[in-house]
C-alpha cells in the first residue's frame, strides 16, 4: 500500500514540506521496487536516489533551522546524524536481502524501517519546529 502525504505531516515551510513529501515519495518507489522480483538486482539507483535526497534535504531543513535560530537546533542535527546511520543499517539491509531473495517477510520488515525512519522523524521532530516556521518572517 502506498504511503500518503497528510496534511497532519505539514511543518509550515514549503522547502521542508515539499521535501518531505519527495522523500515520501522515494520511500514509495523504493517499496514498489521490492515487489518487483526480477528488478531487485538493480536496486542501488533507487537507493542512491534517496540517500543523496536525504543529504540535501537535511542540509536545506538544518539551513532553514539556523535562519530561524530555532533553539532545538543542535539537538535536531544530532538527530539527522543518528538517521542518517539509521538508513545506512536500513540500506545495507536491503542490499543484503536483494542478493538472497526478497521475499514478504522482509519485504514487510523493510517497509516497516523505512516507514518508521521517516515518519517518526517527521511527526516527532520536524513539527516540533511547526511555530518557529510559521513565525518565521518571509520563510
Ligand atoms: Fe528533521
Amino acid at each position: 500500500m502506498t504511503l500518503l502525504w497528510r496534511d497532519t505531516m505539514r511543518a509550515g515551510n514549503s522547502l521542508i514540506d515539499n521535501d518531505h513529501r519527495a522523500l515520501l515519495e522515494i520511500i514509495n518507489e523504493v517499496e514498489d521496487f521490492l515487489s518487483t522480483p526480477d528488478a531487485i538486482g538493480n536496486i542501488h539507483p533507487i537507493l542512491d536516489k534517496l540517500e543523496t535526497y536525504t543529504k540535501h534535504h537535511f542540509i536545506r531543513e538544518e539551513n532553514i533551522m539556523r535562519n530561524i535560530d530555532y533553539p532545538d537546533r543542535l539537538n535536531h542535527l544530532k538527530l539527522h546524524r543518528q538517521l542518517t546511520n539509521t538508513f545506512y543499517g536500513i540500506k545495507s539491509k536491503i542490499i543484503k536481502s536483494s542478493k538472497t531473495k526478497i521475499n514478504e517477510e522482509n519485504q514487510e520488515e523493510i517497509t516497516k524501517l523505512l516507514r518508521h525512519w521517516l515518519i517518526n522523524h517527521i511527526l516527532g521532530e520536524d513539527l516540533k519546529m511547526k511555530p518557529f516556521l510559521l513565525n518565521a518572517p518571509n520563510m
